[in-house]
């Protein structure tokens, strides 16, 4: 059997994060200069059933099976072996590299998932859909997350911007104009499960004035689909500002994602705010026509370890 290959791109949520959780909308795009690679090939060396995992990202060189049991890689291949129907899989090698940085807001987990169910799936003869996949890595992902919202499986999943509510079918989003933004990477991980779960206890013992504010998140979600989809794009810039601010007022910003936000809105941004589960990892800010790479140069100076332009269209 040759060797089969799939990828999965990073993603970002433009509006919505956390209040997505508790139901309201928000809306992702996938970030394509970052992806998640999987590699499957023949290991004559192992016995059947034997997944070798070369993953030197996160520094693995193992069996499947020596892995601890919930494992997010053996929910991983247990969960595409229930989907395919299969008892065992060949002996086999799984390598898996990427460049979306951890634990950062940009969906890692969720693209190695996409794109090792991929390519185990194809490598046995039974490629899975957009569909299946997307759930896979939703299992996967509540390993990593616990109580996640679905948000980034469905948009790396299928690679689209999307309009998303938990637990409804997703829409589609069909941007009316290119938008440009620039993401910088305040350089500290923040794991997803620890920022959401603290969220939690906070609205469950008072949760109220958390409501309220998952409300004017969703409303800014709602309003920001209307100028992404009608031709008002400088809207967005606004509404992202603001967006940033409610973040904070829920304390999952940080001093590095703010100054970073900062630095953006002082360099002319329209608009700039955290995205994915703040504390640390990466912020976004909407660029003009041609002002995109003096925001990078700006985030850069203001402490970014890392950006990336990115235009969707
Ligand atoms: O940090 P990320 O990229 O995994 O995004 C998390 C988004 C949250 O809304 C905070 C959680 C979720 O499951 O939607």
């Amino acid at each position: 059997m040759p060797a089969v290959s799939a990828t999965a791109p990073g993603k970002i949520i433009l509006f919505g994060e956390h209040a997505v959780v508790y139901g309201q909308p928000a809306i992702a795009v996938p970030v394509t200069q970052v992806r998640a690679k999987a590699t499957v090939s023949a290991d004559i060396s192992a016995p059947s059933g034997q997944i070798r995992l070369i993953a030197s990202d996160l520094g693995l060189d193992c069996f499947i099976g020596d892995l601890p049991a919930g494992h997010a890689l053996v929910v991983l291949v247990e969960a595409v072996a229930e989907q395919l129907h299969l008892t065992r899989f060949p002996a086999l090698k799984l390598q898996i590299s990427s460049n979306i940085p951890i634990a950062a807001g940009l969906g890692s987990g969720a693209a190695v998932s996409v794109a090792a169910a991929r390519a185990l799936s194809a490598f046995v003869g039974h490629p899975l859909d957009d569909d299946q996949v997307s759930h896979i890595a939703y299992r996967v992902d509540q390993v990593y997350h616990g109580t996640p919202s679905g948000i980034d499986n469905t948009v790396i999943a299928y690679a689209q911007p999307i309009f998303y509510v938990r637990g409804e079918p997703f829409q589609r989003l069909f941007l009316s104009q290119p938008i440009t933004l620039v993401i910088g990477n305040s350089g500290n991980p923040s794991p997803t499960s620890l920022v959401v779960a603290d969220l939690r206890v906070r609205w469950q013992a008072d949760p109220q004035p958390y409501e309220r504010k998952f409300e004017a998140i969703g409303e800014i979600g709602r309003k920001a689909r209307l100028a992404l989809e009608s031709g008002y794009p400088r809207d967005l810039g606004p509404l992202m500002t603001q967006n940033h601010a409610l973040l904070q007022d829920l304390d999952v910003s940080s001093l590095a994602l703010d100054r970073l936000v900062e630095a953006a809105l002082a360099s002319g941004a329209l608009g700039a705010k955290l995205c994915g589960a703040g504390c640390g990892g990466n912020m976004i800010a909407l660029a003009g026509t041609e002002n995109a790479p003096r925001i990078a140069q700006a985030l850069e100076t203001a402490g970014a370890v890392n950006t990336i332009i990115t235009t969707l269209r």
